[in-house]
């Protein structure tokens, strides 16, 4: 959400899911760059999510895109009553890339001039 008086707007990620299909295909990590990079042109300065601490492929997602974990909320999920991560990534001026679909390259770190 962005901030019409300053440089405080946060994006809140609710839910990526890729089709079980069509996983580790890149897709994942390009919606939520996608989204961060709407935030950033939004002058959001904050993105934050919550996901199930045994979530292993959704926490590996967040973390290369740079997300860590910074609080536990105690049983956050409804459905059993389980804890959540509150991850939260800085949205500063180095951007994450996303390798190319030819899988030419690693994730790059690059600075927008
Ligand atoms: C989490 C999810 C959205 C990832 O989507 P995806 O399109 O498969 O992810 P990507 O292919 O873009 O993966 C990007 C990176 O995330 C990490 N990652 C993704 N899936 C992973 C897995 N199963 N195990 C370990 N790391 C994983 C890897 O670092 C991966 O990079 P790499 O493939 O070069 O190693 C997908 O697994 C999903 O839909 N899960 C069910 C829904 C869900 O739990 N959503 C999150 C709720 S908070």
């Amino acid at each position: 959400m962005p901030d019409p008086e300053g440089d405080r707007g946060e994006v809140h990620i609710l839910a990526i899911a890729i089709h079980p299909d069509h996983r580790r295909a890149g897709i994942g990590g390009a919606l939520l760059e996608h989204a961060l990079a709407q935030g950033r042109a939004a002058r959001c300065t904050i993105a934050t999510l919550e996901v199930r601490p045994g979530n292993a492929p959704a926490i590996a997602l967040y973390q290369r895109a740079g997300f860590r974990t910074v609080h536990v909320r105690a049983r956050y999920y409804q459905d059993n009553g389980e804890d959540a991560l509150v991850m939260l990534s800085e949205l500063s001026r180095l951007m994450w890339s996303a390798p190319s679909p030819a899988g030419a390259g690693d994730a790059v770190l690059r600075v927008p001039k």
